[in-house]
């Protein structure tokens, strides 16, 4: 015991020496650039209304007292990967408990010995984490490169499977999603796409960014989260009626874990029936994102990832640095957090910011000129 105790100590001596110890926060009463409800359903008084509705309607039991497979399975489940499959134009749908637990389970599952796995380079930890527990080879190709993926293709041996992600959750950018597609036919590669953040703000509809290029067809599986705009829990993989059967045999996440409680598919089938309806808060969003980008973009010394989703951001090199520029940000009332390295690679430390359609023009501005402030007075003192 105390040599494990010595061990845990150690770790988190050198979590603490390089500058990017992690702990819980509470923080409370400032504006919010860090999370994901970029509609702002989650704090959606009516939508709250809903869902308690929907509740009383059809409760049975508290929690659903088993993983699908033994007695968490329903009715209710069954509809709602109905009604969730058309609305995204897929055959067939399979709900996990987080997008964590699909992007890892349809990862380690499918691909096996001898295949590759090809996948741009800022794919989020849990396709990492995925590919990792498969048996498959790996490699990434450079963020966004059809060039280069199309070299690692050419390359790639057994079946072949591609991976990326709609709206990048770090850089907030999106991929060549057509050309990519385009490539994965030629190579007879499936196509596996992490819809995550694009889910409820891309696209008519908020469908995501597939079914706004009609690339459905084009895929192998999509991967949509219920936990960012959708202000839910949970997550969805859209595929094949076959693909759909393999999972549940295999996937050893959906297959040995309890379902997702009554509540949680109550507020996703409310979500799915009223997310598509908010296209003036879509409208907001785009708008905030423009003022947001006017606002910055007249300083030269900053670096902003260019974007134009509600995910921005503002590189300052320097675990330390980006450290202070958060705090000054918390001082001034705004809830902006620090994304040190090595959650993002060294040098493009950054300060994540996520808009949201209830944030005001007037935040927005104070927001960018608190950032000036900071980058200004940095350049003075060196
Ligand atoms: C791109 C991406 N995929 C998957 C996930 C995991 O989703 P969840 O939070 O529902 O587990 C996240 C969460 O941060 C993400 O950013």
């Amino acid at each position: 015991m105390d040599s494990i105790q010595k061990y845990i100590l150690q770790k988190i001596a050198e979590r603490k020496r390089e500058g990017n110890f992690r702990s819980l926060k509470l923080i409370e009463g400032k504006v919010d650039l860090t999370s994901n409800d970029y509609l702002g359903i989650a704090r959606d008084k009516d939508f709250q209304v809903m869902v308690d509705a929907e509740i009383q309607r059809n409760q049975k039991l508290l929690g659903s007292t088993g993983s699908r497979l033994l007695s968490g399975n329903s009715a209710y489940a069954e509809a709602l990967e109905k009604q969730i499959a058309t609305f995204h134009s897929s055959e067939a749908a399979l709900i996990f408990n987080s997008g964590f637990d699909a992007n890892y389970g349809l990862l380690s599952t499918l691909p096996y010995k001898g295949d590759t796995i090809i996948y741009d380079e800022l794919v989020h930890a849990s396709i990492h984490d995925g590919i990792k527990a498969s048996r498959a080879d790996r490699v990434s190709f450079r963020h966004n490169d059809v060039a280069d993926l199309k070299a690692k293709l050419a390359t790639a041996k057994g079946l072949i499977y591609v991976v990326t992600e709609t709206l990048f959750s770090m850089d907030g950018d999106t991929p060549p999603l057509r050309e990519i597609a385009d490539l994965c036919m030629d190579f007879g590669a499936g196509l596996i796409v992490d819809e995550a953040h694009a889910t409820g703000v891309i696209g008519e509809k908020g469908a995501g960014l597939v079914n706004h290029l009609g690339l459905e067809s084009h895929c192998l599986a999509r991967i949509h989260t219920f936990s960012k705009a959708l202000g839910a829990h949970g997550a969805v993989v859209l595929c094949s009626a076959e693909l759909r059967d393999f999972l549940i045999n295999y996937c050893r996440p959906f297959i040995f874990s309890t379902a997702l409680p009554f509540h949680s598919l109550a507020a996703v089938s409310c979500v799915y029936q009223y997310f598509p309806k908010l296209d003036d808060r879509r409208r907001q969003l785009a708008h905030l994102i423009s003022v947001f980008k006017t606002s910055i973009s007249n300083d030269p010394n900053l670096h902003i990832l260019p974007s134009d989703s509600p995910i921005q951001s503002v590189i300052i090199k320097g675990n330390e640095d980006i450290k202070r520029v958060a705090a000054l940000l918390q001082d001034a009332g705004f809830d902006a957090r620090p994304i040190l390295s090595p959650t993002v690679a060294k040098g493009t430390e950054r300060i994540r910011i996520g808009l949201h359609s209830f944030n005001t023009e007037e935040e927005i501005v104070r927001l960018a000129d608190a950032i000036h402030i900071f980058v200004q007075a940095k350049l003075q003192s060196v």
